[in-house]
């Protein structure tokens, strides 16, 4: 019945491409910026800036990385102290604050131009929905990371101690797919 009905479905996600309106995709967009612009994602997405941060985990807000951590240029601190020198890789860690978090991957900070750390829903929506400015990903392919991706697990179930975004990796990954169908509109 739906193949008669929505000629234009999105690949594995079940969303049709005809019937999502702008206003839903907006709706969809707000969503998505609520989690990108939480600290569990910014402390990560910080820009040009070497240090990650350290908010909301009760030391205030504006507070970057303790211990005079610098990703530098490598986005690892290989030319200081390594992020795996704490943060090990290891699968399945339940690690509570304020220990350092460990995931499935080499903990890293993301490249420069990744940046949502204090920027505006327009400024991320813009730098999110440019193949230039996002990784080289098309929608489908930003779905993909949301749901493949170690780091945004962990964002989603960041231990005990940690604040986290409403929703979870799925939802997200769904709301990318909406937005993309309704044009990736911004405001
Ligand atoms: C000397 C040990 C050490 C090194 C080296 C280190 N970290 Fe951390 N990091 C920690 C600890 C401990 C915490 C947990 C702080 C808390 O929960 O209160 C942490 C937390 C973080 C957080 C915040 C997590 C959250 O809950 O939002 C980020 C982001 C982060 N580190 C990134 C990095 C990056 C990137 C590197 C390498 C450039 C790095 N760290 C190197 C010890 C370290
Ligand atoms: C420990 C650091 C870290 C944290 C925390 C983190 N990310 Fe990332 N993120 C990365 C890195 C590194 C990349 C670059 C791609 C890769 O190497 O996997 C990335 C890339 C991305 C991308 C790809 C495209 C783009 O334009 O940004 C998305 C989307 C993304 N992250 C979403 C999130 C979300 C949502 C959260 C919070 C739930 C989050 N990330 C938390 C490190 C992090």
């Amino acid at each position: 019945m739906r193949g008669l009905l929505c000629a234009l479905l999105i690949a594995g996600s079940g969303v049709c491409a005809q019937t999502v309106t702008r206003e839903e995709g907006l709706a969809a967009w707000d969503r998505i910026y609520a989690v990108a612009s939480h600290p569990r994602c910014t402390n990560c997405h910080v820009g040009d800036q070497d240090a990650p941060m350290w908010e909301g985990l009760g030391f205030g807000s504006g507070v970057p990385h303790g211990m005079g951590v610098k990703a530098d240029e490598s986005r690892i601190g290989a030319e200081s102290i390594p992020c795996r020198t704490c943060h090990v890789t290891a699968a399945g860690r339940d690690v509570a604050s304020p220990a350092a978090p460990q995931i499935d991957d080499a903990w890293r900070l993301p490249p420069v131009e990744l940046d949502w750390l204090g920027e505006s829903s327009a400024a991320v929506c813009a730098q999110l929905r440019d193949p230039e400015t996002n990784d080289g990903f098309d929608i489908a392919g930003l779905a993909e990371h949301l749901r493949s991706s170690a780091f945004v697990a962990w964002g989603f179930e960041p231990g005990a101690g940690r604040s986290k975004p409403v929703g979870s990796f799925e939802e997200m990954a769904r709301d990318v797919e909406l937005w993309g169908a309704a044009g990736s509109p911004c405001e």
